[in-house]
């Protein structure tokens, strides 16, 4: 089995990438979506053979990586694509504001489900609609979608509902018989579903994660799913993306985009993508989902055992922790305290909507030693 580790922290220093440079070095910075871990050998090897032969041109009309996404989404949640229904574009944002474009007039309202990652909120706006937000419901021991309250939203003329799945900043995988509900709700209504599946690769065995598209036979009249390799393989900034339909008119709304969205996938995206997607970086994938499973176990361990006032559920997917520090009275926003006196940069909880007051949420992407460096330093803030 591959050991998927996090680089040293002096090379992490080295990158020049949002999340080691937004801070000075005395900050340990957990906030944005990215990973400490070195690339996956199979994309490594793609880029090194671009860059020795100066492949940096137009991306190709013709490439395999809608075939190499059919295929690992059959390996991966056995889901079967039909590849001439899929189109790149640069990234999931940009795909988003372009289906909502489509499916929305001016105006007109879009679900989201708060807490939800915060440029959500953005990417409704920039197609032209409005957020309508239903938050997600908490039972107690997970969340879950507000099935009666999506409901009622589109009862009262909500024309689409932007899912994630799995859920930033939650973690949560949505399960299967919800999934199904809301593809019928959608088609009852008459609205569209976006689901965000930038996460999906991230799923740990065992959580149930199921394609949106793959739920029923609703669910692929009125869905829309954008995937991505970037966040399991840490490839933001190459940007590529992919849009993918499985029924006649909706495949038909995503191919009359304009070509301009396609041409945007950026060529070492493309490129790092189909090895991502390759066989030969499956095993990778599953180190890394290892690694990330011992980091969401380390940190409850670190939380139970230094910081008992906050309350924490291991996430189903990913390497986001949504953390809720209330108990500790340290205001809406802890993590403006956290960052000033305790130098570890965390994202804002109240970024992810009102539901975010007194959270953080801490991407442990990255070693054991930063984990837990991070949280020593925010136990010394206690009582302080
Ligand atoms: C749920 C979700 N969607 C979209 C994005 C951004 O993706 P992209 O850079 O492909 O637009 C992120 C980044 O963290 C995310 O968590």
């Amino acid at each position: 089995m591959l050991e998927v580790k996090a680089l040293p922290l002096a090379e992490l220093r080295r990158r020049s990438s949002e999340k080691w440079r937004e801070y000075p070095e005395d900050v340990l910075p957990l906030f944005v979506a990215e990973t400490d871990f070195p690339l996956a050998p199979a994309i490594s090897a793609t880029l090194q053979q671009a860059l020795d032969i100066g492949d940096t041109g137009y991306i190709a009309s013709r490439s395999p990586l809608a075939e190499a996404y059919t295929d690992f989404a059959q390996r991966r949640f056995g889901w079967t694509i039909d590849p001439s229904r899929l189109r790149s574009t640069a990234d999931v944002s940009m795909g988003i504001v372009e289906i909502l474009r489509r499916v929305t007039q001016p105006g007109e309202r879009v679900v989201v489900t708060p807490p939800v990652y915060p440029p959500f909120y953005d990417l409704v706006a920039e197609a032209g609609a409005e957020v309508e937000r239903v938050p997600l419901r908490d039972t107690g021991t997970r969340w879950e979608l507000d099935l009666d309250g999506i409901r009622s939203a589109f009862a009262e003329g909500a024309r689409a509902i932007l899912l994630c799945n799995p859920h930033n900043p939650t973690g949560t995988v949505h399960e299967h018989e919800s999934l199904a509900a809301l593809a019928e709700l959608a088609e009852e209504f008459g609205a569209a579903v976006v689901s965000d599946e930038i996460h999906a690769p991230l799923a740990q065995p065992g959580t149930g994660f199921t394609p949106f598209l793959a739920v029923n036979d609703a669910a692929q009249r009125v869905g829309f799913a954008v995937v991505s390799a970037s966040k399991a393989f840490n490839l933001a900034g190459l940007k590529c993306a992919l849009m993918v339909t499985a029924d006649d008119a909706t495949s038909s709304l995503v191919r009359g985009l304009p070509v301009e969205v396609e041409w945007r996938t950026g060529q070492f995206g493309l490129l790092a993508s189909i090895a991502a997607f390759s066989e030969e970086s499956d095993e990778w994938l599953d180190g890394l989902l290892r690694t990330l499973d011992e980091n969401r176990l380390l940190l409850e361990d670190l939380l139970v055992t230094h910081l008992p006032g906050a309350r924490y559920r291991i996430p189903d997917a990913g390497y986001l922790a949504w953390i809720d520090l209330t108990a500790l009275e340290w205001g809406d926003n802890p993590a403006r305290r956290i960052l000033r006196e305790g130098k570890v940069a965390l994202h804002y909880g109240p970024a992810f909507g009102d539901e975010g007051r007194g959270y953080v949420r801490l991407n442990f992407g990255t070693s054991p030693e930063i984990i837990t460096e991070a949280i020593e330093r925010i136990t010394a803030l206690v009582g302080r």
